[in-house]
């Protein structure tokens, strides 16, 4: 294939998207939208941009849960990512249901079809990359709805209703594996 070259200033060939529910140091149930991560085995690595009130509060609380949406949260997705905990309860102007996790102290999102409980093993923060705050977690916990689930317990791909988020830097969108 021939290419151009080009200069984005990022390029996010589609990551899924996720919502990051924590109880902040107030004890206050929070949320925000990433893209950024990946899981191997029970580690998962999550990248933050250092100013979020997210990655502040999970660098003093340690626990937090992965929720994964599907298309029917794309609303909540955008609010969770143009607001901040900062100045702003988000699940306070959503109709999402949080819920105690049995093995961490966060909240699950009860309307995302799984959700990963996870608690913060490594903070990395690199002269090489100011402003961006990366983390490494351990996976404590994993739950799945049923209609995720095939009859012998495992996940049933086709089941998924994932957000991949692509972003230039300018042009941003999502798109759904079911279509
Ligand atoms: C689809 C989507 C993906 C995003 N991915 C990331 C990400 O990977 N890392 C990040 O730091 N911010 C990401 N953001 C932006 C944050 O969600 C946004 O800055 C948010 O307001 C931060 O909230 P907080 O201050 O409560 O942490 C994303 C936003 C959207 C809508």
């Amino acid at each position: 294939m021939e290419k151009i070259r080009v200069n984005y200033e990022k390029m996010y060939y589609g990551f899924p998207v996720i919502l990051i529910s924590y109880y902040d140091e107030n004890g206050n149930a929070n949320v925000t939208t990433l893209s950024s991560s990946y899981t191997l085995k029970d580690m998962v690595a999550l990248g933050f941009s250092s100013k979020g009130y997210a990655i502040k509060q999970i660098k003093e609380v340690s626990d937090f849960v992965i929720n994964i949406p599907d298309q029917t949260l794309l609303n909540e997705i955008e609010f969770c990512g143009k607001n901040t905990g900062e100045t702003c309860k988000k699940f306070e102007h959503l109709n999402l249901t949080t819920v105690a996790s049995e093995v961490v102290n966060a909240p699950i999102i009860k309307e995302c079809p799984v959700s990963l409980e996870c608690t913060l093993t490594d903070v990395l923060e690199s002269k090489n990359y100011t402003g961006i705050t990366n983390i490494l977690a351990v996976i404590k916990g994993r739950l799945i709805a049923n209609e995720y689930l095939n009859e012998e317990g495992r996940l049933k791909i086709s089941a998924f209703d994932s957000l991949l988020y692509f972003n230039d830097g300018v042009s941003r969108d999502f798109r759904y594996l079911n279509k």
